[in-house]
């Protein structure tokens, strides 16, 4: 059975990765989708959101999260052509970084205004259309470094941990409304944002460590977060409001020592 018949969705970041799958997995649980993104989807991208006759399940929206008035035109479009809007996904985001005794302050307003000050942005316009059917389901992307720290990475840290936090405050002043917010923490997941970060020698030596601390010894896909992305937005999580869902593969439960090996676990 389709999970998501009839309803409306939103995603941001729909033209590569994360978001991207998300599209693609909520067009095939019978929603309609407006995907908004920086960038233009190309044609592998549009596969399995636009459909073959056109796209009358889909509608595609260019428009920066950091711009208020992208924002609100892009939301209000979505909202107009579709009818009203169910559900919104924040997969927009940037990575970056660096030692914070180097980092440029634009390198941190970056990193910063995207992946936070665009996700309150979303969601502050979202609200508006929500609010009048007083129903819907917001999902923020925010990831396992929101809860842990990783080295270098001060500014992406800090405004993923921010969106976990509006995540929150959004589900307690709007869970009376019928409004259910709820964000997800991946771990690693192989998208062009991760490909970038590790598209070289050196770095290819730490991308391995990295996956390596990931207990099921591998890397995420992006299907694998749509998938999660799916149950918050979907009936099915009706009851969750508020919460921060880690899809990590095992990256944040816990540290590895050798035992396993020595116990036959390998
Ligand atoms: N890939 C991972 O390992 C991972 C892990 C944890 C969290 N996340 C988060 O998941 C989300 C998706 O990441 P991804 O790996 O799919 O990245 P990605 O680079 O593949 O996709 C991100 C999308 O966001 C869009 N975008 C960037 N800036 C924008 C802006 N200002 N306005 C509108 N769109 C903009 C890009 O054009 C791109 O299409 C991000 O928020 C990221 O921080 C990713």
């Amino acid at each position: 059975m389709e999970r998501l018949t009839g309803k409306v969705a939103l995603v941001t970041g729909a033209s590569s990765g994360i978001g991207n799958a998300c599209a693609r997995r909520f067009r095939s649980e019978g929603a309609v989708v407006a995907c908004v993104d920086v960038n233009e989807m190309d044609a592998a991208s549009r596969t399995g959101v636009v459909g073959d006759d056109g796209q009358p399940g889909a509608l595609l929206l260019m428009a920066d999260v950091r711009d208020e008035t992208q924002v609100a035109a892009a939301v209000d479009r979505a909202a107009a052509h579709f009818g009203r809007l169910d559900i919104v996904v924040n997969a927009a985001g940037v990575a970056g970084g660096g030692a914070v005794h180097m980092m440029d302050a634009a390198e941190w307003d970056r990193i910063v205004d995207v992946n936070l000050k665009g996700t309150f942005l979303v969601c502050k316009h979202a609200l508006r259309h929500m609010l009048t059917r007083r129903c819907g389901s917001i999902v923020n992307l925010a990831s396992i470094e929101a809860l842990e720290a990783t080295e270098g990475g001060s500014a992406y840290n800090a405004s993923k941990a921010g969106v976990v936090l509006l995540t929150k405050n959004l589900a307690i002043d709007y869970g009376r409304m019928g409004i259910r917010v709820n964000c997800i923490c991946p771990g690693f997941i192989e998208t062009p944002m991760t490909a970038a970060v590790f598209d070289n020698e050196t770095m290819r030596e730490y991308y391995d460590r990295f996956v390596e601390a990931h207990q099921l010894g591998r890397a995420g896909k992006p299907e694998e977060i749509a998938a999660v992305a799916l149950f918050l937005a979907s009936e099915e999580s009706s009851f969750v409001s508020g919460h921060a869902l880690v899809a990590d593969g095992g990256f944040t439960a816990g540290r590895r020592f050798g035992f396993a090996k020595m116990m036959g676990l390998e």
